[in-house]
């Protein structure tokens, strides 16, 4: 392209918390400014009991049973991995054991800021490894910003990169596998000369709808150090773009095949083309990734027209019922008539679930596993319980809906053999799925503040509630299809509590405790919406908070639980902020807690979307155990208008990384009036980082 002016940033209005209102439009349709989906009356002030918290201490490394994805050159208390050669089809998993908490994270934390670079602490390095529009497929065509098409970005790299896996290839450390989400496009921001959705030629929605999916792409390590780029020559047998215009997903589970997944494309109802909005994900104990689809429903137009038996349903999903067209719709209809809901009513049925794919087999057909229910998924972690089941925890990510978990029926079976791994696929086919139900201890003190009650903890018991296990409905008038495809109405049927936008909720491989990304909800106590109970302590909730769940005699696949609040999120002089009880003048400002992490030593590390303390947008860690427990740090912030999505530690501890979401999405900025020129000084273009410490050594601590 011709050289483009390189003008200062732009401020734009901004939305909710401290996103700017393009993103909203974009990334959630919206989903702030329309009505809350969940009208259900069900109790969000449960049964005050008195709950004894399990005493916390560190559970024998190892004990929860995991096999953990390893890098060699790990802590010495880690076993040797041995991991599959470049070429080989399968992963090999060697069971690792993590070091045990090392509690001090050394790194100095960074300051808030509003810079429009990537900022790291001093003796740390980053470097871009890839970005939108670089070569994904061997052969893809360079990209060029005037002359974009549909075909070209189907072989390179997807726009809005979210969820990333770093998955080792080598025995040595030296390769491994980059796995990514690209979980919207924003038009504005993508073509030059952009004016409105409708003014978009075909082509171009469809390069839109290219630029959704997933990438897979072979990284080398660069020299010794914890630098990773991706390799450029050779077969690149991995490398791979599943994007939501072409690729086929199989549905697996007791809704596969039912009335519900039937379009006139696919009367069989088994197989859909594409994924849609991928936010978060997880890494599999046998080497897969999972994929959350998270805010499909603004994808789809028409639901005035669809039947009126379907109504409820499609507005319990955020799909309007009354318009055929709302404010934030995508318009996709235009380039293929299987997103108008008129025509074909069941097609959003075919999206809202967890996909599953297999890397390492690159001629695999990626699934979605209905048996883990239907809703706004922000992802899914997955670990081996004790009793050798496999327990998948989930969040519904929209105000006021809930928190879920599918224990498997099939028994994890260690190793790597091809016999072990044909099994291993198959466990998220079949299981049993759970809504949680949380109680109080102190219910009656909760006044929306966030003032820590007298027992000096946001804590309780909690259930998880069956809702189908197998072909077997445990809700009153819902079939297992019915409650699989609709399972908010199947939580709503049961009481579930409703939590402040659930996102990621990822177990400890450590210790099999559990947290919980509470990212915000400023809707909590605001009207005749339900008010602030102790789970979720403050109305209004601007900043977010973090919930730890552990369940009942360390059991994963157990059906009751504990749980507290250990972190309470904003400006740590705002009284209303709790950090587990941490001296609050040593630690960072956080809003807006999205994705979690663990490092190879178990500390918790949390990146945020939508900053409402006004810096831009960061990655935190503090140690979860021990005295450091809530001595909460900034590592690093994104550039300016950006959303920290990923993060990635390598069981090494030698790479951080993340993915930069979204940079300079401001509202009224355009590729000619950037508000970020990052990564390359031209216009803003999303791309995962990675970060590592100078010295070599272990990065955090
Ligand atoms: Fe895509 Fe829930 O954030
Ligand atoms: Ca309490
Ligand atoms: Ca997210």
């Amino acid at each position: 392209m011709s050289e483009r002016p390189r003008l200062l940033p732009i401020l734009g209005q901004t939305g909710h918390s401290g996103r700017s209102a393009m993103t909203c439009q974009f990334r959630c349709g919206n989903a702030c400014d329309h009505p809350v989906p969940n009208e259900s009356d069900n109790p969000y002030f449960g049964d005050v009991v008195k709950a004894e918290v399990t005493r916390r201490g560190v559970v024998r490394a190892g004990a929860v049973g995991a096999l953990v994805l390893g890098f060699a050159g790990a802590a010495a208390t880690q076993a040797a991995p041995a991991l599959a050669a470049p070429g080989d089809a399968a992963p090999d998993l060697d069971a690792l054991t993590y070091s045990r908490p090392s509690g001090a994270l050394t790194f100095k934390p960074i300051p808030p800021n509003r810079l429009d670079t990537f900022v790291v602490p001093n003796g740390y390095d980053h470097s871009v490894v890839i970005r939108w529009g670089d070569e994904v497929v061997p052969g893809a065509p360079d990209f060029d910003l005037d002359n974009q098409t549909a075909a070209a970005q189907s072989k390179q790299f997807g726009y809005n990169n979210d969820f990333l896996a770093v998955l080792p290839l080598d025995k040595h450390g030296e390769r491994a596998l980059l796995v990514v989400n690209h979980e919207y496009t924003n038009e504005n921001l993508m073509f030059p000369g952009f004016t409105t959705l409708d003014a978009l030629s075909v082509e171009q929605l469809k390069v839109a709808i290219a630029a959704h999916g997933l990438s897979v792409v072979e990284l080398e390590r660069a020299g010794r150090t914890g630098e990773w780029v991706p390799v450029r020559k050779g077969s690149r047998r991995y490398n791979r773009r599943l994007t939501a215009l072409a690729t086929k997903f199989d549905f697996t589970g007791p809704a596969a095949g039912s009335a519900w997944l039937k379009t006139a494309a696919d009367p069989r109802g088994t197989t859909a083309i594409g994924t849609l909005n991928n936010c978060a994900g997880g890494v599999t104990p046998w080497g897969t990734t999972l994929h959350g689809e998270e805010n499909f429903n603004q994808y789809f137009v028409g639901g005035d027209g669809a039947p009126a038996a379907d109504k409820p349903k499609l507005a319990r999903y955020g799909i309007s019922t009354t318009v055929r067209y709302t404010a934030d719709s995508r318009k996709w209809d235009r380039a293929d008539e299987r997103f108008d809901l008129t025509k074909h009513p069941n097609e959003a049925n075919r999206f809202g679930w967890i996909v599953e794919l297999d890397p390492f087999d690159p001629d695999s057909r990626p699934r979605k596993h209905t048996a883990l229910g239907r809703f706004k998924h922000e992802g899914a972690n997955v670990i081996v319980a004790k009793s050798g089941h496999v327990v998948a925890y989930m969040g519904d990510d929209e105000r006021f809906d809930y928190l879920y978990k599918f224990v498997s029926d099939k028994k994890f079976m260690k190793g790597n053999s091809w016999v072990a791994r044909k099994h291993n696929l198959t466990l998220l086919e079949s299981g049993t799925l759970y809504v949680a139900k949380l109680d109080y201890t102190s219910a009656a003190e909760i006044d929306g503040t966030g003032k820590l009650p007298t027992d000096g903890a946001f804590n309780g018991t909690g259930r998880w509630i069956k809702l189908v296990q197998g072909n077997k409905s445990y809700v009153d008038g819902m079939t297992a299809a019915d409650v699989l495809t609709f399972t908010r109405l199947a939580g709503d049927a049961v009481g579930a509590t409703k939590m402040d936008r659930p996102e990621d909720v990822e177990p400890s491989l450590l210790t099999g405790k559990v947290y919980v990304a509470l990212t915000n909800n400023t809707n909590r106590g605001v009207g005749t919406n339900p008010k602030a109970d102790e789970a979720n302590p403050r109305n209004a909730n601007k900043h977010g908070h973090i919930l730890e769940l552990v369940e009942d005699k360390g059991e994963n696949a157990a059906e009751t639980f504990t749980w507290s609040v250990p972190i309470v999120c904003g400006d740590p002089t705002d009284a209303s902020t709790y950090f587990a009880g941490y001296d609050k003048t040593k630690v960072s400002p956080i809003s807006c807690p999205d994705n979690v992490a663990f490092d190879g030593a178990g500390n918790l590390w949390i990146s945020t979307d939508g900053n409402a303390l006004g810096s831009n947008d960061g990655l935190f860690a503090t140690a979860i155990e021990g005295p450091e427990r809530g001595h909460l740090k900034q590592f690093l912030t994104v550039p300016f208008g950006a959303e920290t999505c990923g993060p990635f530690i390598t069981t090494d501890n030698r790479s951080v990384f993340v993915a930069v979401q979204h940079p300079g999405e401001i509202t009224g900025a355009s590729v000619e009036n950037p508000a970020s020129t990052w990564p390359d000084g031209d216009y803003a273009k999303p791309g995962v980082v990675v970060t590592w410490r100078l010295d070599g050594k272990s990065v955090g601590s």
